[in-house]
């Protein structure tokens, strides 16, 4: 079946609109400047998962499904938008999430409580002490486990549960974005646009290899530029490709991809535009967010489309992509501009009154998530290299004196008595 044969339910208001940024333009000193409005396509605050999902959820009515199960981090926007599908196809929703539950529900977590997702916390402290590649190991098997058990539940009150994976980025996700390709040709025609730089965020890469092979099949006049969101992120471009080509043969496109066909801008010294971490926020996001708003008033957030709207400025400025005719893809995900650690990181900014402990401690998590992705990345490194006796003395010790850091942080920022040691 070709993509355009396969049948979606509709849950987005469509086409979004495709706007020109003249007030950027001058700040930029580039132009003419496009932004294609993703973030209002309406259902559940809008976003780009709101297309996969009509085709997904097609798909989960066809089976006689009555739940929607799907994962990712806390403040996963694709969560959200399931959970918002669920509600308006009268199905229920389960979330699987990283990590603990949190103390206090913000961004997201409160629009999914909201609506009344079931959510699930996988939770990782009995992994602690464990090597990288074992927690990996160890944690895919939690979730896994957690998903049987789910089910499971489920099943035995009578519901058939229907599974989408991380992002909505499957064989079938995919085809939202190749589709929303003849929708940004009619938009271009109408504004006499000839050909065009389309720069979107990727993450878990359904809507960068979507669009990519969208515009391959449609033989559009369109350039698509990914920018990597998380810079530790686990993909490449030939594992893009292998998606592409997969999606390919699974709807009879007869498209081919190699790896360097590909403009993905993983994150490097010089195109740091994936900032510090997976929704860790930093200043340089934060900046390009803040120019955003002051020049158009369009709001976008700090785990991806302020990075992505980062490497279109950058990438603008280098003469990287043409200025003539750069679409940049607002992927929505607003709400986690008030995810506790973002609002946080956001006080100094704005001159928030107060310095607060909340304030404080989610600082001082933010510092040591940076320090420790830092300190990991040494580590896998020096894993590879020395495997002896040594090293793994070194690594005991190391433990120790981060111990001894940890509590040093604590007493900075006053959360631990001077005098403490536990
Ligand atoms: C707001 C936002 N933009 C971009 C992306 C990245 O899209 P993809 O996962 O399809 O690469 C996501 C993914 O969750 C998102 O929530």
């Amino acid at each position: 079946m070709k993509p355009e044969e396969v049948k979606k339910i509709s849950l987005g208001h469509y086409p979004t609109p495709l706007e020109r940024m003249e007030r950027l333009e001058k700040r930029l000193q580039k132009g003419p400047l496009y932004i294609k409005r993703e973030d209002l396509s309406e259902m559940g605050l809008g976003g780009n998962k709101v297309r996969k999902l009509e085709y997904l959820v097609q798909e989960a009515k066809e089976q006689g499904c009555s739940v929607l199960l799907t994962y990712g981090g806390p403040q996963t926007n694709h969560g959200r938008l399931t959970v918002a599908a669920a509600v308006r196809m009268g199905m229920k929703a389960v979330l699987i999430l990283d990590g603990d539950r949190p103390k206090r529900m913000s961004g997201n977590l409160i629009l999914d409580g909201l609506m009344g997702a079931d959510l699930r916390f996988v939770g990782d402290a009995d992994l602690e002490g464990l090597s990288i590649e074992e927690y990996r190991v160890r944690y895919a098997q939690k979730v896994e486990a957690m998903t049987r058990a789910v089910i499971q539940e489920y099943e035995d009150r009578g519901e058939k549960v229907y599974v989408i994976p991380v992002g909505g980025s499957n064989e079938r996700g995919a085809l939202g974005y190749i589709q929303m390709i003849p929708e940004l040709m009619e938009q271009m025609k109408n504004k006499g646009l000839d050909q065009a730089t389309l720069v979107c965020g990727a993450g878990s890469m359904g809507t960068f290899a979507g669009l990519w092979l969208g515009a391959a099949y449609y033989h559009a006049p369109i350039r698509v530029v990914g920018i990597s969101i998380n810079p530790q992120t686990d993909f490449t471009a030939e594992a893009v490709c292998e998606y592409i080509q997969s999606v390919s043969r699974t709807y009879e496109m007869g498209v081919t991809c190699s790896p360097g066909d590909l403009s993905i801008y993983f994150y490097t010294k010089k195109t740091p535009y994936a900032g510090a971490g997976y929704n860790v926020p930093d200043a340089d996001t934060l900046s390009y967010i803040q120019m955003m708003a002051e020049t158009e008033a369009i709001f976008l957030d700090p785990c991806y489309t302020g990075k992505v709207f980062h490497g279109y400025a950058d990438l603008l400025r280098r003469g990287e992509i043409p200025a003539e005719g750069a679409i940049l893809l607002h992927t929505g995900g607003i709400p986690g501009l008030w995810a506790d650690e973002h609002v946080s990181a956001m006080q100094e900014m704005l001159g928030g009154c107060q310095d607060t402990a909340m304030d404080r401690l989610h600082r001082m998590l933010s510092d040591m998530k940076k320090e420790q992705q830092e300190l990991t990345a040494q580590l896998e490194d020096m894993r590879a290299k020395q495997q002896d006796r040594t090293y793994r003395f070194k690594e005991k010790m190391g433990q120790k004196l981060m111990n001894g850091q940890v509590y040093a942080k604590l007493r900075a920022y006053g959360l631990m008595d001077e005098d403490r040691e536990s």
